[in-house]
């Protein structure tokens, strides 16, 4: 785990099956780390239409959708399911001896 700034995200067996958590990081980032269908993803808690906060999306499957004007995004890659243009960037999850670790996308 060297060369990367890793984020604790807690406990895994905190995080009960089809929950989500918010970790905070230093600097005003929020992130929403989802345990959906066995595996764990981290999404930027900041949707990229126009800001809303999705750690209050609704899951359905493998997509959440806005709170604000209702776009989906898939949870697996933070992709929009309406436009290319729009993705929520994602963090790598990493577990090790049961605790998560986020890793910050790669810089644009
Ligand atoms: S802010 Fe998310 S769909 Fe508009």
């Amino acid at each position: 785990m060297a060369d990367v700034q890793w984020i604790a995200a807690g406990r895994a067996d905190a995080l009960a099956p089809g929950a989500r958590k918010l970790v905070f990081v230093p600097g005003g980032v929020s992130i929403v780390v989802y345990h959906h269908q066995g595996r764990f993803f981290a999404l930027e808690n900041s949707c990229p239409h126009a800001g809303a906060a999705l750690s209050a999306s609704a899951c359905e499957g493998h997509l959440i959708s806005c709170p604000a004007h209702g776009l989906r995004f898939d949870v697996r890659n933070g992709q929009c399911t309406a436009s290319a243009a729009l993705r929520i960037p994602t963090y790598g999850v990493v577990m090790e001896d049961g605790q998560l670790w986020l890793s910050p996308p790669p810089a644009a």
